[in-house]
């Protein structure tokens, strides 16, 4: 049965999509089959795994008018933990999706009760063929974000260590205690530092403050092999010995379990 996580955060430009790619890779990499969602209109993550964007139908499978086996597509590379790795992927049409909820109301209704429940239905099945679902979110907490809680075990929250940053954490944990008192009592909460500038004292501060309210995970930190790491479509565990990227990120799936 796959675990199901979730990287999400309502701010924008946090590192979720660094995450859900690192997080995605390694995991196919140690041996696991993984399934990433891509509920983002942006689609970074499926442009970064290599997944065509052009024609995806994501709302319409959301909704369930298409098929699983009709938005699965394998992620594009030469390594090995290729193999283990599929995309539903996203693109624009996911802007979509809300227009879509509405026109089929009716439908929607009667297969899942709620829209709420959407995501969670469709990937019933899916469960049985892979080990992991990772899950990447727009920075919004709509529709999608939503639906993500829901399906979720897991929700990873990547959380920039400034004042409007952790600000925003507030709305973001009143959803999360919503959703897990009236539809899944045993969703579970990570929150990462990440982009971090080590060298920012006000920055330690801040996170020795939000340490006060929750546990945190190990930082991940601004580096440009992270930036490099996108552009060239190279996960950090392919990284050298040196990399800092590595390092940050080897410790930080230590300490969640991974
Ligand atoms: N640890 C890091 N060090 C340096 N750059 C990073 C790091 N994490 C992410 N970035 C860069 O910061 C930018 C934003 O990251 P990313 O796209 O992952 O954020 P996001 O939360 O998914 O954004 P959005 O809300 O738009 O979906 C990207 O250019 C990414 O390459
Ligand atoms: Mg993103």
């Amino acid at each position: 049965m796959a675990k199901v996580i979730t990287v999400a955060n309502n701010k924008g430009g946090v590192g979720k999509t660094m995450q859900a790619y690192q997080l995605s890779t390694y995991l196919a990499h140690k041996g696991n089959k993984v399934l990433v969602i891509d509920l983002d209109s942006q689609a970074n993550l499926s442009v970064t795994l290599g997944a065509d964007v052009r024609r995806t139908l994501i709302p319409e499978w959301l909704i369930g008018d298409v098929d699983s086996e009709d938005v699965i597509v394998p992620a594009e590379g030469k390594q090995d933990f290729y193999n283990n790795l599929f995309v539903i992927p996203s693109s624009r049409h996911m802007a979509n999706l809300a227009k879509l909820l509405i026109l089929s109301e009716a439908e929607v209704r009667k297969n899942a009760g709620r829209k709420e429940r959407l995501l969670k239905l469709r990937i019933e099945a899916l469960k049985e063929k892979f080990d992991y679902i990772v899950i990447d979110t727009p920075p919004m907490l709509g529709d999608e974000l939503i639906m993500a809680l829901v399906a979720s075990d897991r929700i990873f929250i990547p959380t920039q260590a400034q004042d409007y940053s952790i600000d925003g954490l507030e709305e973001l944990m009143d959803t999360f205690e919503i959703i897990k008192e009236s539809e899944n009592p045993s969703l579970d909460f990570s929150i990462i530092p990440s982009m971090v500038n080590a060298r920012r004292k006000i920055e330690q501060t801040r996170l020795d403050e939000l340490a006060q309210s929750f546990n945190v995970t190990p930082s991940i930190r601004n580096l440009v092999d992270m930036q490099e790491s996108i552009s060239l479509r190279k996960p950090v565990f392919l990284m050298g010995k040196k990399s800092k990227g590595k390092k940050d990120y080897n410790k930080l799936w230590n300490s969640l379990g991974l």
